[in-house]
């Protein structure tokens, strides 16, 4: 078994777990790094990490077309029934929940969370799954860094997903910290690259997360993937 993992660019995440299709905050309209389009896209399930309009994206056109079920907070569950969406489950920070795919859990995340009308998104939110196999994958959302990273790293942590483009999320040199408190065996950097605001040099990271710490850094472009076996 394995679970294989494909960065659309962005925060846009798709994970195949046995066979079902998770896709993690689908932004894809307006999305200058997305590599593929919203309607061409495969769900069964739709996580939302936070209300914001990069990460909310096109979750309702999916929903409504391929019938996925939209994960997130209450508050954001809410929002997307009052929307239209016709499977939402809501959950909550510390919460974790048993899903064909796995069991997932809501982890904190130090960001903001308003939608894009304005309405209360709750908390934002970060993602730790594990997989049918055991494997545990953590998808941090977008956040600053937070020492209680190093709970969910006492977890074991399989693969992290972490932002590194700064300005509205860590940047490199604390991604390096959140690397060193998750001990991930594998490490996968997002958001970042989106746009000139956001521009990093992952490579030169890589290097720098490699030489500090035992995590191996996998540079995806957008599109490519990533199997966890
Ligand atoms: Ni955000
Ligand atoms: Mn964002």
């Amino acid at each position: 078994m394995s679970t294989k993992i494909t960065w659309y660019g962005h925060a846009v995440i798709g994970l195949d777990v046995d066979g079902w299709k998770l896709i993690v905050d689908p932004y894809f309209t307006g999305n200058p790094a997305a590599s593929t389009t919203a309607d061409k896209v495969q769900a069964d399930y739709i996580l939302i990490s936070h209300g914001h309009g990069d990460h909310v994206g096109d979750a309702l056109a999916i929903a409504e077309r391929t019938g996925a079920e939209v994960i997130s907070n209450a508050e954001i569950a809410d929002w997307f029934e009052s929307k239209g969406a016709k499977k939402t489950h809501a959950q909550h920070i510390g919460g974790g929940h048993q899903y064909p795919f796995g069991y997932l859990k809501l982890t904190n995340a130090v960001h903001g969370s308003a939608l894009p009308d304005g309405s209360n998104g709750g908390n934002p939110a970060g993602f730790l799954l594990t997989v049918p196999d055991g494997k545990k994958i953590y998808l941090a959302g977008d956040t600053g860094l937070f020492g209680d990273m190093r709970l969910i790293g006492e977890e074991g942590i399989d693969l992290a997903m972490i932002p590194i483009g700064d300005n509205y999320t860590m940047g490199p040199a604390d991604a390096l910290r959140a690397v060193k408190l998750l001990q991930p065996k594998h490490v996968i950097p997002i958001h970042y690259n989106t746009f000139d605001l956001l521009k990093q040099d992952a490579a030169a990271w890589a290097r720098q997360v490699e030489a500090a710490n035992g995590s191996k850094v996998h540079l995806l472009k957008p599109g490519e993937s990533f199997t966890l076996e």
